[in-house]
């Protein structure tokens, strides 16, 4: 049987590029604007991208793995808004269910996969848990809600929390879960709490008392951990 290439997506080019250098065999190509990095990563062949924000950039970046680059397994790491007190800012949750939250989610389930939430592949939740709990970071299997814009108000926050309940909230997830889902194709969201979704959280970011590079050396060596175990 012809071994599965797995598709890798970050948010951050730098969490990317640390996953590059880690890399063998390595190529690149571009397409729609993304560049893409082939090669071999924990032994196994990887194609890595940083897509861009938001659902139409994520579900290009997802389409183009597989359609182009012969994904059969996505991976997508980012940092996300906490929406739950189970966990708190440099936490990680692995997402169970994924779904829109700023979308008419019956009207989009009208079409394949007729799905209103999209779900993480078992094997491969199970994979994340394991490389978080080697990389010592604390993590939930959870929900995860996706929208296009950046929530940083309690008013917004507290809709979406009335509305689906996630842990945590970001810009890419369900997206790309659901491009996984019309092709059949396992995918895993990772994300980093890196604020709490609240009137803090665009200065949180900006301000960076989140540490972008720290986050991106874990989330690169659980991507890697991940990776060996599929
Ligand atoms: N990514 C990180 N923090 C976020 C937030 N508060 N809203 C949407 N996406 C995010």
């Amino acid at each position: 049987m012809e071994e599965k290439i797995i598709g890798v997506m970050g948010a951050m080019p730098e969490e990317i590029r640390l996953l590059y250098e880690k890399m063998t065999d390595r190529g690149e190509e571009t397409a729609a604007g993304v560049t893409f990095y082939t090669g071999v990563l924990a032994g196994r062949r990887t194609v890595l991208c940083c897509a861009g924000m938001g659902k139409v950039n994520a579900a290009c970046g997802a389409q183009l793995l597989i359609t182009k680059f012969g994904a059969g397994a996505l991976i997508f790491s980012g940092i996300a808004g906490n929406m739950t007190d189970k966990i708190g800012v440099g936490d990680v949750v692995i997402g169970k269910t994924l779904l829109y939250h700023d979308a008419e989610r019956r009207m989009i389930a009208e079409s394949w996969p007729h799905l209103q939430e999209f779900t993480g592949d078992a094997a491969m939740i199970a994979a994340a848990e394991a490389a978080c709990a080697e990389a010592g970071v604390k993590y939930i299997v959870g929900k995860i809600a996706t929208g296009d814009d950046f929530v940083g108000d309690s008013a917004t926050k507290n809709a979406i929390a009335a509305k689906c309940a996630p842990d945590c909230v970001e810009m890419e997830g369900a997206a790309v879960a659901h491009v996984a889902a019309k092709y059949g194709a396992p995918c895993v969201v990772l994300r980093a709490m890196s604020d709490n979704a609240d009137e803090n959280a665009y200065e949180t970011l900006v301000a960076k008392p989140f540490d972008i590079s720290e986050y991106c050396t874990t989330a690169a060596k659980i991507c890697e951990g991940l990776i060996g175990r599929l």
